[in-house]
């Protein structure tokens, strides 16, 4: 049993779930140096951060995250609100010496971000952002099999995440289930959302882009907001499709809406190298696509590979080869990695310094598009 760590969770929506599961699995799976203690959860409404607390296991509950910041035992705050709150909670656990574990997008915007990395770089505290995708076991073996040279030069990157669920203009905007199509409380709307895992996954794999060229477009131009009881105008971005240019000359195409009917998150990338090319799939997530053009012609063709084997990332510590596992062991990796890396001093990434560049390519996206012009992207 590693050393007990007591962790302070504000916010006890979708993201709070995933994380207190993480949380209450990671020691029954891997060796980690640190227990994890559900100590206390916060969120908006009593009744409902009661609930989860009794749910969880979690001893106490607030709907006060600034009590979460002040209890000096609470040894991790863990940020699962909404994106305008990250920054100011964040900021203030670096300043009480708090280890942060923050949802993505990292902030509102690249400057908002640029002061949480001050922030804890100052504190030095551990620090990680949530873009769990790169914990898919398929998706680190993608990283792995582009670093041990196998696709040889990369000249394509693509990626697609693709939803459905804003078309209907009667969905509202602001309030608890629907802030993400409010710009006050998300920023943006699939660029910081959804585009924000493609990009950080995208230069993880093939380093950072250079410049990009990006087109959005609201196609709901008002809706009910329902903080306010008024129909006010859309701020958000509905869709985004942008091109790229990465700094290894590699081209990039990236696309997001929540308007392409029949998809609820298909999140999907292929990166073609001159000897093999990768193709992954959210929905499909345990199967990583090879192409292999040094296999003689006569059994050359796609391959899919059940990432399932203990050689496998992460496979070693679930089940036995051919089982496979989903969507939330993508947190629990995520927390073993955390904590190995709060003991190792090697953090695990993405710290708030890597995620601040996702957060520079998406501020760049977004004033490509309402500059209607190609853009460097400054880190
Ligand atoms: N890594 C991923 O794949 C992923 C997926 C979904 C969401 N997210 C991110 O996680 C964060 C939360 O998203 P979600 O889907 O869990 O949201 P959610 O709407 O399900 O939950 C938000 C929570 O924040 C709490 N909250 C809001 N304002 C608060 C305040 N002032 N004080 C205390 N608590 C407050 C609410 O009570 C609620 O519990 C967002 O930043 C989002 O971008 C990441």
């Amino acid at each position: 049993m590693g050393k007990p760590l007591n962790i302070g969770l504000i916010g006890y929506g979708f993201m709070g779930r995933t994380h207190s599961n993480a949380y209450s699995q990671v020691t029954h799976f891997f060796d980690v140096p640190y227990t994890p203690v559900l100590k206390t959860v916060c969120g908006l409404e009593e009744d409902k951060a009661k609930a989860f607390a009794e749910q969880w296991g979690y001893a106490s509950y607030t709907t006060d995250w600034r009590k979460v910041i002040e209890d000096e035992s609470i040894d991790v705050v863990d940020v699962c609100v909404p994106n305008n709150m990250h920054a100011e909670i964040a900021i203030a656990a670096a300043q009480a010496g708090k280890a942060i574990l923050c949802e993505k997008p990292l902030a509102m915007n690249a400057a908002q971000g640029r002061e949480m990395v001050q922030a804890v770089e100052k504190a030095k505290v551990a620090n990680l952002v949530s873009f769990n995708y790169r914990r898919v076991p398929a998706v680190t073996l993608a990283k792995q099999l582009i670093d041990s040279g196998r696709l040889g030069r990369i000249f394509h990157y693509r990626a697609n995440f693709l939803q459905d669920w804003t078309i209907s203009a009667k969905v509202p905007q602001g309030g608890m289930a629907t802030w993400r199509l409010d710009v006050k409380a998300a920023g943006s709307g699939v660029v910081g959302d959804l585009l924000a895992h493609c990009i950080d996954t995208a230069m993880w794999h093939n380093g950072r882009i250079g410049e990009v060229c990006a087109v959005t477009e609201t196609f709901v131009k008002e809706r009910l907001n329902v903080d306010t009881g008024k129909v006010e105008p859309v701020g958000i971005d509905d869709a985004c499709t942008f091109l790229c240019r990465f700094d290894n000359g590699s081209l990039g195409n990236f696309e997001s809406t929540r308007y392409a009917r029949g998809h609820k998150a298909l999140y999907t990338f292929e990166i073609n190298g001159e000897h093999a090319s990768i193709a992954w799939d959210l929905h499909d997530l345990h199967r990583l696509e090879y192409f292999d053009h040094r296999d003689e012609s006569i059994v050359r063709g796609w391959r899919s590979i059940h990432v399932t084997d203990a050689d496998m990332p992460y496979m070693d510590k679930w089940w036995v080869p051919g089982l496979q596992i989903g969507y939330e062991h993508t947190f629990v990796h995520q927390a073993a990695d955390f904590l190995s890396g709060m003991a190792s001093g090697k953090p695990a990434g993405p710290t708030f310094r890597e995620a601040l560049e996702t957060q520079c390519v998406c501020d760049t996206v977004l004033a490509s598009a309402a500059e209607r012009a190609w853009k460097k992207v400054s880190y």
